[in-house]
């Protein structure tokens, strides 16, 4: 198959990875939810080769996934684990740290709700958990595009974008330990389990 590609994923793995390299500096495992294309997943575990990388999604992306596995994949790459959040239950590895992007805008609020419940549970003390993508603060959009397009998201029977006082709320006890801002009005939320 023609391997599924991403412009978006090119553009961001440069300053996702910048996060990335400190914050799963201490980790070993990591699980990535909503692999999507597969490109983060080749990208981040060759670049962090000192983490087994587990990429999952839901099982229609698995030969997308797979192809760029094929072509890229580095040894310390898992192929895609079979994860839909709130049908699945969570992967049975031990993980010490998550990572996910542009979730939390797709799936619904009660979704969101479900994985990062999942996540606290299943990380144990210290492990790490990095969620990129667009959010809200405090109930605002940090830009128009953003508000227009959650608001299409919405309309086409998405969850769209979580506010992150209510990530907050959902995924304690992990405690919210630094908002790095990202080009284009994205952000890079990291979370750590004490
Ligand atoms: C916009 S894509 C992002 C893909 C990739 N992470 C990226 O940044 O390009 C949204 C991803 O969320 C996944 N997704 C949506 N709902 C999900 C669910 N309930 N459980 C697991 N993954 C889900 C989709 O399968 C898709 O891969």
């Amino acid at each position: 198959m023609n391997k599924p590609y991403s412009q978006a994923c090119e553009n961001n793995k440069h300053p996702i990875l910048a996060i990335l390299k400190n914050a799963f500096a201490q980790c070993s495992s990591v699980l990535e939810i909503g692999s999507g294309t597969g490109q983060h997943a080749v990208w981040f575990a060759q670049k962090l080769p000192f983490l087994k990388w587990y990429s999952s999604d839901q099982p229609q992306y698995h030969e997308g996934i797979n192809s760029w596995i094929d072509e890229f994949g580095n040894a310390n790459l898992q192929r895609p684990i079979a994860f839909t959040v709130g049908q699945d239950l969570f992967p049975s590895q031990r993980f010490d740290g998550v990572f996910t992007a542009n979730t939390a805008h797709i799936m619904q609020p009660d979704e969101v709700k479900i994985m990062l419940a999942q996540i606290a549970e299943a990380l144990p003390s210290g492990g790490v958990f990095c969620q990129y993508g667009p959010f809200t603060q405090q109930g605002v959009f940090n830009s128009q595009s953003n508000e227009d397009f959650h608001h299409k998201l919405v309309a086409q029977g998405y969850g769209g974008y979580r506010d992150i006082d209510e990530l907050i709320q959902w995924a304690e006890p992990l405690i919210l330990c630094g908002i790095h801002p990202m080009p284009a009005h994205n952000l890079l939320l990291q979370w750590r389990k004490n």
